[in-house]
């Protein structure tokens, strides 16, 4: 295991490099759905620095639904459109947050929040769910956190079986 602190861009892009090689490892072999997103989640949120939360929202019957995650409980349903979240998996475009102070609607779950990054899971022309990734730091996330992370998700996409 490795930590992935906030390097220049060129090292952050090898780091995710190694990240996605350990992803990969760590799905190898294993298609089921549930079990491979709480993988997920627990290598991210204990491989990238400065991070609090790091987990999955699943989109079920027309609203997102809090799935496995690591970091402190969080709020369960947030409607499409709504927060960071809601606005990634309407807009289906990764969002970078610098300061959610500054994001109207941000939904607050843990007040050590400052930044996040969420990128919406998509399948065709289904919303699955979104991958979201909170830090206390102001200004952790950058453009090449969420091509890293966007990666990991296709690689997640493509190792696991979806649901109907
Ligand atoms: N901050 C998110 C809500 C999810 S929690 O942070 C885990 C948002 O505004 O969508």
């Amino acid at each position: 295991m490795f930590t992935l602190a906030q390097a220049p861009a060129a090292d952050k892009a090898e780091s995710y490099r190694s990240l996605r090689e350990q992803a990969q490892a760590l799905l190898a072999g294993e298609r089921d759905f549930t079990a491979n997103a709480a993988n997920l989640a627990s290598l991210l949120f204990h491989s990238l620095a400065d991070v609090n939360w790091a987990g999955f929202y699943w989109m079920k019957e027309g609203e997102l639904v809090l799935g496995p995650f690591q970091g402190k409980p969080a709020c369960v349903r947030i409607a499409v459109g709504r927060g960071v979240c809601g606005t990634a998996a309407r807009d289906r475009r990764t969002i970078v947050v610098p300061d959610v102070n500054q994001f109207p609607g941000h939904i607050a779950c843990d007040s050590a929040s400052n930044s996040e990054v969420v990128v919406p899971i998509l399948h065709g022309d289904r919303v699955l769910g979104v991958l979201d990734v909170d830090s206390p730091l102001r200004g952790r996330f950058s453009e090449e956190d969420a091509r890293g992370l966007e990666a990991v998700v296709r690689h997640f996409l493509a190792a696991t079986d979806l649901p109907g």
